[in-house]
């Protein structure tokens, strides 16, 4: 190893533990279990949220890989609710099931796994296992463009330079310090580049900004939309769970097209009247902006499985726009139907 890439590693370690954020509780743990169900929230969640929302909670509920197999996908995806990227749940408890004496250590059993990329199995086998390899979530790949100057960087080249890079004999240490820098030091706008702990080997320090090159911003398509609540004479509601890839599993009201006026149901047609609006609502997905206007429409004595009371109604497992929903019809819990 060069002298330059040895004195790095001592430099990055001292970085991390002078201002690391050591304290977080999946880096202080050896439970597999535990570090995995971190990294899959963590995918597409940022620290705050997780911590102190989502982590804790979760972990009370499923202590365990075995107890998390023995769930059903509704109890799964009910403690999952709020967090998004639903899939995440779902993967997660495939890959309970499939591993009833716990997860492998290898990269390859590891990426196998349903819901486990190449990145989140470094960072498994790296932080639970010890292993030799390097994590690159999005953090560590600005890290790594600015310190090879790279403007346009492709993920084979990213993961070659990232590999170089690796602390190999401290994975552990190494892999969360690259990750607090992205996070805390090597920031997208104005890096605080005179007190990064690269300094003496990135390359790109004097013009940070230029790595990686911004990526044109996408349009962010609005799809508009009317959503039915059909409430029967007992006061039930009518909500099925979703068959679709999006948000699959989830329970969900009848959605229209945003001029449609008649909700279609099993043989019956339910006309929507203007004086059953209730309200709007408005929500971000990675993919598309929903604005729905909200509709409760009155069933008669429809009756069957899919009619729930309202206090059932509030245990299934909703995304936020049902959630917005369940609070413009005053059902717990409330939430702004537009934020
Ligand atoms: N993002 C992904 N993994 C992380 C970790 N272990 N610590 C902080 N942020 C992360």
């Amino acid at each position: 190893m060069s002298d330059k890439l040895s004195l790095f590693h001592r430099t990055l370690n001292q970085w991390y533990r002078a201002h690391g954020r050591q304290h977080l509780p999946w880096r202080n743990t050896n439970d597999p279990y535990a570090i995995y169900l971190s990294e899959v929230m963590l995918q597409q969640t940022q620290v705050k949220t997780v911590l102190e929302r989502f982590y804790f909670p979760f972990l009370e509920r499923f202590p365990t890989l075995q107890s998390l197999a023995k769930a059903t996908q509704d109890e799964v995806l009910q403690m999952w609710q709020g967090l998004g990227y639903y899939s995440r749940a779902i993967n997660l408890h495939q890959t309970a099931k499939l591993c009833p004496n716990g997860l492998p250590d290898s990269v390859d059993a590891l990426v196998a796994l349903p819901g486990i990329g190449r990145n989140t199995a470094h960072a498994v086998a790296a932080f639970a296992f010890k292993q030799p390899v390097a994590v690159m979530e999005a953090n560590v790949k600005r890290v790594c463009a600015r310190i090879f100057s790279m403007e346009h960087p492709k993920e084979p080249e990213l993961w070659q330079r990232a590999g170089e890079l690796l602390d190999a004999r401290h994975p552990f240490d190494y892999n969360q310090a690259m990750m607090d820098i992205g996070s805390m030091v090597c920031l997208k706008r104005a890096p605080l580049c005179h007190q990064c702990p690269a300094q003496s080997i990135c390359t790109g320090q004097f013009s940070p900004e230029k790595y990686p090159a911004a990526k044109a911003s996408k349009e962010v398509k609005v799809r508009k939309k009317r959503i039915v609540v059909l409430v029967n004479d007992r006061e039930e509601y009518y909500a099925t769970a979703r068959s679709s890839r999006f948000l699959h599993g989830l329970y969900h009201f009848i959605e229209m097209e945003e001029h449609a006026n008649a909700a279609p149901l099993e043989k019956n047609i339910y006309l929507i009247e203007q004086n059953d609006f209730i309200g709007a609502i408005r929500q971000q997905y990675s993919h598309f902006t929903l604005e729905a206007d909200i509709y409760r429409v009155l069933a008669g004595k429809k009756r069957g499985i899919h009619w729930h009371t309202a206090r059932l109604l509030t245990t299934l497992p909703m995304s936020m726009a049902e959630q917005k929903i369940l609070s413009l019809l005053e059902i717990s819990p409330k939430i702004a139907a537009t934020s």
